[in-house]
């Protein structure tokens, strides 16, 4: 379509996963592609917003020219991103799955086995960018999350829309084969204050424009 309803708008997206250094040659990740954000920044982009894309370390392109992406590789570069661009948004999506821990110290060497010996390391929390960023929010300004969770899914989706004061979340499961992490195709359920819509399982794409249809509801001033 040549839909142009996000057309002025300023939206800041998250994605993919961060990397947490242990030393110089390892880190602290996860799965995350970032498939989802690029998706939702395609989209936003292709319907006439100016996106903001803070990436973590993908392996993805952005094709659209009104993309303007940031890569970073932690969670502390991210979450200095984020502050940086979100008081200059409309909304913020954030779709990165971002460390919740991170090594206390980086060791300036490559860490060596001795004997065999384990090896402790000792994390730290990052800090929470969605939580960080609701606090920040103002009027007119919409944050949204993203929350995949391995069990009491709806209960924890409720309380994250809550402590990061999110205008609404986008649960993916686990549980669903094909949804979530690396997958093409995702399964997703929108809840707000109101309730709860679930979809069915699609390409990352067509959910993508499910997820954008939802925001420029919430951005229209009588909704
Ligand atoms: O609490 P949990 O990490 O499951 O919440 C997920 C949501 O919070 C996602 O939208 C994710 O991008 C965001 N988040 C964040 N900063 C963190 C952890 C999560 O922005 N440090």
């Amino acid at each position: 379509s040549t839909n142009s309803d996000l057309q002025g708008k300023k939206i800041m997206i998250t994605a993919g996963p961060t990397y947490e250094k242990i030393d110089p040659v390892r880190f602290i990740g996860n799965y995350s592609s970032g498939k989802m954000g690029f998706a939702l920044a395609e989209e936003c982009a292709r319907r006439g917003a100016k996106v903001t894309l803070i990436a973590g370390p993908v392996q993805l392109k952005t094709q659209h020219s009104d993309i303007h992406r940031i890569d970073v590789e932690s969670a502390q570069e991210m979450f200095v991103a984020a502050q940086m661009y979100y008081p200059d948004s409309d909304a913020g999506i954030l779709c990165a799955a971002v460390a919740d821990f991170r090594p206390e110290t980086v060791a300036d060497k490559k860490i060596k086995r001795e004997k065999e010996e384990g090896l402790t390391l000792q994390l730290r929390a990052t800090q929470d960018i969605a939580a960080n960023l609701g606090s920040l929010k103002q009027k007119g300004q919409l944050l949204i999350g993203f929350a995949l969770e391995t069990n009491n899914e709806q209960q924890n989706a409720e309380g994250k829309l809550e402590r990061k004061n999110f205008d609404f979340i986008v649960m993916n499961s686990l549980n669903d084969s094909g949804a979530g992490f690396r997958h093409d195709t995702n399964k997703i359920s929108i809840i707000d204050r109101k309730g709860r819509i679930d979809y069915p399982l699609k390409p990352k794409t067509e959910v993508a424009q499910d997820i954008v249809d939802r925001l420029v509801l919430s951005l229209s001033p009588n909704s």
